[in-house]
């Protein structure tokens, strides 16, 4: 199992956009996907589980007023994508929580999450990064950054590099994934050269080979809650593109083996 979070210091990048069209993708894709809430105001999912707002979930796993992670799982009309929403966070607070607990807590979360079969989980977190956003990075084993393409991205990408290189001094595994460049404006020449001088600036292999391009269907689509595929009967164009961060994804995390030969993979098209 793969355990990956987003995160970025500013909030309004695209973390939950992207977890909820890239957990959509993975489980497409055949990996057992859990889609966790660590955002107390987090929408993720709200359609595809239409209860979620009003369930517990991750915050009363956290503080312990559910101790059966099973329990709080929600299932989606996807056998293989399922959802832990963030749950009432209220309540949580006001039992308040160590640090040190809340590793132990994660640590436990993931370990539930590994006995139920599940391949990739997602964790989306709020905006900057919080002592909670900080605990469940560290607690991953992959983080990947999204960042919108303009000016200021120029000072935050090192910014948050260095923050995560401190969580590994620190003695979290947590590895980046990489840095997803969000909300790149084909009409925008400042966002267009933002995005070819972060190429050019970062390692070719910090920065995932797609963007995700500013587009109304994404504004469409959160405003339901749901993945940009689920927007018509037949999925927007843009959907794709989440099934090549899904790829990249799987070669960057080793879920599949670059080396594996397509060859021996193949399933035939009739029987
Ligand atoms: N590629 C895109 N094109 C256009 N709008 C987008 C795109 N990605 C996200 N948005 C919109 O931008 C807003 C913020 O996106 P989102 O909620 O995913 O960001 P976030 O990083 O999770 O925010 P927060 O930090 O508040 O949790 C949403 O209204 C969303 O619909
Ligand atoms: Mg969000």
């Amino acid at each position: 199992m793969i355990a990956l979070a987003t995160a970025s210091q500013k909030g309004g990048v695209g973390k939950t956009t992207l977890c909820i069209n890239l957990a959509y993708s993975l489980a497409r894709r055949g990996w057992k996907t859990l889609l966790v809430d660590t955002d107390p105001q987090g929408g993720v999912g709200l359609s595809l589980a239409r209860s979620a707002r009003s369930k517990a979930g991750f915050y009363d796993y956290l503080c312990g007023l559910e101790r059966d992670a099973e329990r709080l799982v929600l299932a989606t009309r996807l056998p293989e994508l399922e959802i832990l929403p963030a749950g009432q966070y209220d309540n949580a607070a006001r039992l308040g929580w160590p640090a040190q607990e809340v590793a132990f807590r994660l640590d436990d979360l993931l370990r539930a999450a590994e006995r139920r079969g599940v391949d990739c989980l997602i964790l989306d977190t709020a905006a900057g990064l919080n002592a909670m956003s900080e605990s469940v990075v560290k607690a991953c084993d992959y983080v990947i950054l999204p960042q919108q393409s303009e000016p200021l991205a120029m000072r935050s990408v090192p910014h948050m590099l260095e923050t995560l290189s401190r969580f590994r001094s620190e003695g979290a595994r947590v590895k980046v994934a990489g840095i997803l460049l969000t909300m790149v404006s084909q009409e925008s020449q400042v966002s267009q050269k933002v995005a070819a001088e972060l190429r050019a600036l970062l390692p070719r292999d910090m920065i995932f080979d797609q963007n995700v391009p500013r587009l109304n269907s994404f504004l469409e689509a959160s405003a339901l809650g749901i993945p940009v595929a689920l927007l018509k009967k037949n999925p927007p164009p843009e959907a794709l593109l989440y099934d090549q961060i899904a790829a990249e994804i799987e070669r960057r995390t080793g879920l599949i083996d670059e080396g594996e030969a397509p060859s021996h993979t193949h399933s035939g098209l009739l029987d």
